[in-house]
């Protein structure tokens, strides 16, 4: 193995706590093979988990899922986060979250919520969540959380179907009371990836997003942050995804694999380790599947002579291996890349809207 110098410790730590979710989001980022029940992790492991995180000088928790409220034990693991001393952010659809569940959640320590929405009106968002009434309950929700002054982040995930509209969600966050809303649009990977020719925008969407996001940063300033999150096919250069391998935060599974992106498993060429295996410490500082793509050693041209590889690292390893088929190509969506062709042709092979092809529901 390389002798590489010891990372910086990471900033974020994102707890898949299980794979159980009511929701079936056709471009979920859980894995296409998921974690049954049986397999996660009970309350006492992530607790040592969450100690081994603050010892390793992470700050930031993300409690995610699938659902995470679909673990009974989700007020424990909130509390046994805050005495670890870390914030804990709880990334949630808000379905399984009665208002008596947030009051303990809150006397827990939770420190902020952020809730995903499919869409901006019931038809939609509970055709893409593939669950008839959730929406209703999730706006339920998120008014039960503005009213006890918790902060909300609204994640708002935008595709072909419903990037049209775009200003109407802006509006919709910042009438509930969010403090910030992340309008992220669907990138290609696992469950996305099979339903690409559905979900992915034309050129004429992205563009008038990018033209409505600029408007409404402007009017909502001092009131609302608002991210936004392009579909990276578009861009001539790749996203500097995780803000390079290994080097900012990390992701356990719900059976305690530890993974530098929610994606690494889509790379047969690594292997992962658990947390019942070995200290998270270790597996951060020498694990082989963290140390792959740490630095620029692993790179081939034409990222290893390019002046850009300090500010993007090459892009993204999962979508490298996702559309080239190497992990260690440069990101296709890059123009210098040798197989931008592939994403050029994509692109151009959009379907008519009347033609959609059906979404595959994560099930
Ligand atoms: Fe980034 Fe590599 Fe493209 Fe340069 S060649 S811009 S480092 S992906
Ligand atoms: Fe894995 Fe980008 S999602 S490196």
């Amino acid at each position: 193995m390389r002798d590489l110098p010891p990372p910086p410790a990471p900033i974020a730590l994102l707890a898949e706590l299980t794979h159980r979710c009511p929701l079936a989001c056709p471009y979920c980022s859980n894995p296409l093979e998921l974690v049954a029940r049986e397999g996660e992790l009970d309350t006492a492991t992530w607790a040592r988990v969450f100690a081994e995180a603050a010892d390793l000088g992470v700050l930031q928790l993300h409690l995610s899922g699938g659902e995470p409220a679909a673990r009974r034990d989700l007020e424990a693991l909130v509390a046994a986060a805050r005495q670890a001393g870390l914030y804990v952010n709880l990334i949630t659809s808000g379905i399984g979250l009665a208002e008596a569940r947030l009051d303990a959640l809150e006397a827990a320590g939770l420190d902020h919520v952020q809730l995903s929405l499919q869409g901006v009106r019931a038809g939609i968002a509970d055709r893409i969540g593939g669950y008839r009434g959730g929406f209703a309950r999730k706006l339920e929700l998120a008014r039960a959380i503005t009213a006890r002054g918790l902060p909300l982040t609204l994640n708002a995930v935008m595709h072909r179907q419903n990037l049209d509209d775009l200003a109407e969600t802006i509006a919709f966050a910042a009438d509930l009371g969010a403090r910030r809303i992340e309008v992220a649009c669907v990138q290609f990977y696992g469950w996305a990836l099979a339903n690409r020719a559905a979900l992915l925008p034309t050129r004429a969407q992205v563009d008038a997003a990018k033209r409505t996001v600029a408007e409404a940063v402007g009017t909502y300033r001092g009131r609302m942050a608002i991210d936004f999150v392009p579909p990276d096919y578009y861009a001539d250069y790749p996203k500097a995804c995780m803000g390079g391998w290994g080097s900012t935060g990390l992701n356990v599974a719900p059976d305690g694999t530890v993974l530098p992106c929610h994606a690494a498993a889509t790379i047969p060429q690594l292997s992962f380790q658990r947390v019942t295996e070995a200290p998270l410490a270790e597996i951060w500082e020498r694990g082989p599947a963290f140390q792959a793509f740490r630095g620029h050693d692993w790179m081939a041209e034409p990222c290893r002579s390019c002046a850009r590889r300090e500010i993007d690292h090459g892009g993204c390893r999962c979508q490298a291996m996702a559309l080239a088929g190497d992990p260690r190509a440069t990101d296709p969506v890059c123009r210098l890349a040798p197989h931008r062709p592939m994403v050029d042709a994509i692109l151009d092979a959009l379907p008519a809207t009347d033609a959609l092809p059906d979404l595959v529901y994560r099930r």
